[in-house]
C-alpha cells in the first residue's frame, strides 16, 4: 500500500522519496490543476469545508446548483444532480427506477457498487458472461416477460475494457428493456465530447431508455456522483431517493471544483486527445513486448499475469526505480493477476518513456526464453 504524502500529480511523493505515479484515475490531471485548486481555495475561504447537511432536510447552497447547472449542459441535459458519491450513483438509480423493471441483468465483471445496489426486493438477478452480448440474449431470451433492466461499466475499470453496448443496445431493444451504464472512468473521457459511452456509440436515445451514472472524482477532477435527465427524473432522485436525502451534500469547495473542472474540460477537448494517444502509446508497446493486455482506446492498460506473484514481483520492481503501477487487488467477482497502468494526460514521454524501458527490462530478465 502506498504512502502519499504530496497531491496525486503525474509525480507523487512517498516517504520523501519522488515516484512516477501510473495509478489511480486521475485522467486529465485535474485533480491538482491551479485552477481548479484555486476555485476550492475560493470557495473554502467563504462556505467552510463542510456543508454538514442533507439538502433534503436543510437547504442548497448556491454552488450545488450551479454545479448541477455546468453538469446539465455539458451532457446536453435539462438538469443534473449531485451527490456524496459516485458509488452511491448505481443504489440512487436502482432506487428510483423501481417498479420498471423486474429481473436486473449484470454483466459478470460489473463494479462492486452495481453488485451493491440491488434492491433486496429485486425478483431476479442474472450475471452475463463479460462483455458478451449474445449470453445476454440468451438470457433474455429465456426470461421472456419479464421487465428487464441490463446494468453493466461503460469502461471496465481494471482492465480499460470498453462495454459493447453497439452490440447490447439491439439486443435490449428487443425485449423492451431498460440500460444503465455506469461511466465512471467513461465521463470526460469517451465520446466526441466526453459524454461518456452511450455517445462513444453514437446511441440513439429514442428506442432503449438508457440512463448513466456517472463520477467527479476520476476524470473530473473533483468529487461527487450525478445523474443527469429531465427535469422531471431529477426531481424524483430529490423527491423519493432515501440515498440522496439521508446523506450529506457535498461540501461546497468541492462542487467548485467540479464547476472548474467542467470549464476545463469543456475548453480544452484536446485534452482527451492527447490522454487517449499517450496511452494508446503504451498500449501498443506494451502488447509488442510480449505481454498480455486489452485493445480498447481508454487510458486504463492491464498487464494481465498467470500468477499474483509476478504481478506483484513486477510492481515492486517497477516501485524500486520509482514507477508507481500498483498490482490490483480489488473486489470483483472474476479474479485475475495484474498491474494498471493509469494515465493522464499531463504524463511527460520522459515518464512513458521511462516506463516502457522497465517493462521491456523486467520482461527479458524475467520471462526470455
Ligand atoms: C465503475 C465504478 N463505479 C463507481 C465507482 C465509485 O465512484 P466514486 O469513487 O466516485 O464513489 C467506481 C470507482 O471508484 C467505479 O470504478
Amino acid at each position: 500500500m502506498i504512502l502519499l504524502n504530496s497531491e496525486v500529480g503525474n509525480y507523487i511523493i512517498s516517504n520523501g522519496r519522488k515516484y512516477s505515479y501510473f495509478a489511480g484515475n486521475n485522467y486529465l490531471g485535474l485533480a491538482g490543476h491551479p485552477e481548479v485548486k484555486a476555485a476550492v481555495i475560493k470557495a473554502v475561504e467563504k462556505y467552510g469545508v463542510n456543508f454538514a447537511a442533507s439538502r433534503r432536510t436543510t437547504g442548497t447552497a448556491d454552488l450545488h446548483l450551479e454545479l448541477e447547472g455546468a453538469l446539465a449542459a455539458f451532457k446536453g441535459e435539462e438538469d443534473a444532480v449531485v451527490f456524496a458519491s459516485g458509488y452511491q450513483g448505481n443504489s440512487i438509480i436502482l432506487e428510483i427506477l423501481k417498479g420498471s423493471y423486474s429481473t436486473v441483468f449484470i454483466d459478470q465483471s460489473a463494479h462492486a457498487s452495481i453488485i451493491a445496489a440491488i434492491p433486496a426486493d429485486v425478483v431476479k438477478v442474472m450475471y452475463y458472461e463479460h462483455c458478451d452480448a449474445d449470453h445476454l440474449d440468451y438470457l433474455l431470451d429465456y426470461n421472456r416477460g419479464s421487465n428487464p433492466l441490463v446494468i453493466t461499466d461503460g469502461i471496465f475499470a481494471l482492465t480499460g475494457e470498453i462495454a459493447p453496448l453497439d452490440r447490447i443496445y439491439p439486443v435490449i431493444k428487443k425485449h423492451n428493456g431498460l440500460l444503465v451504464v455506469d461511466d465512471a472512468h467513461s465521463t470526460g473521457i469517451l465520446g466526441p465530447t466526453g459524454k461518456g459511452t452511450p455517445e462513444h456509440f453514437n446511441l440513439p436515445a429514442d428506442d432503449v431508455k438508457i440512463y448513466q451514472t456517472e463520477t467527479m472524482s476520476k476524470a473530473l477532477g473533483g468529487y461527487g456522483g450525478f445523474i443527469t435527465g429531465t427535469s422531471s427524473f431529477t426531481g424524483q432522485i430529490r423527491d423519493r431517493s432515501a440515498t440522496y436525502q439521508a446523506s450529506t451534500a457535498l461540501p461546497p469547495p468541492i462542487a467548485a471544483a467540479g464547476i472548474a473542472s467542467l470549464a476545463i474540460v469543456r475548453d480544452n477537448p484536446g485534452l482527451r486527445t492527447d490522454l487517449l494517444n499517450k496511452a494508446w502509446r503504451i498500449r501498443e508497446e506494451v502488447t509488442s513486448m510480449g505481454y498480455e493486455t486489452s485493445h480498447y482506446r481508454t487510458p486504463i492498460i492491464p498487464v494481465i499475469m498467470d500468477t499474483a506473484g509476478k504481478a506483484d514481483s513486477l510492481s515492486l520492481f517497477l516501485e524500486e526505480k520509482g514507477v508507481i503501477v500498483p498490482s490490483m487487488k480489488y473486489p470483483v467477482r472474476k479474479e485475475m493477476h495484474q498491474l494498471r497502468i493509469a494515465v493522464s494526460a499531463i504524463h511527460t514521454d520522459d515518464q512513458i518513456n521511462q516506463l516502457l524501458d522497465l517493462l521491456k527490462k523486467w520482461k527479458k530478465e524475467n520471462e526470455s526464453n
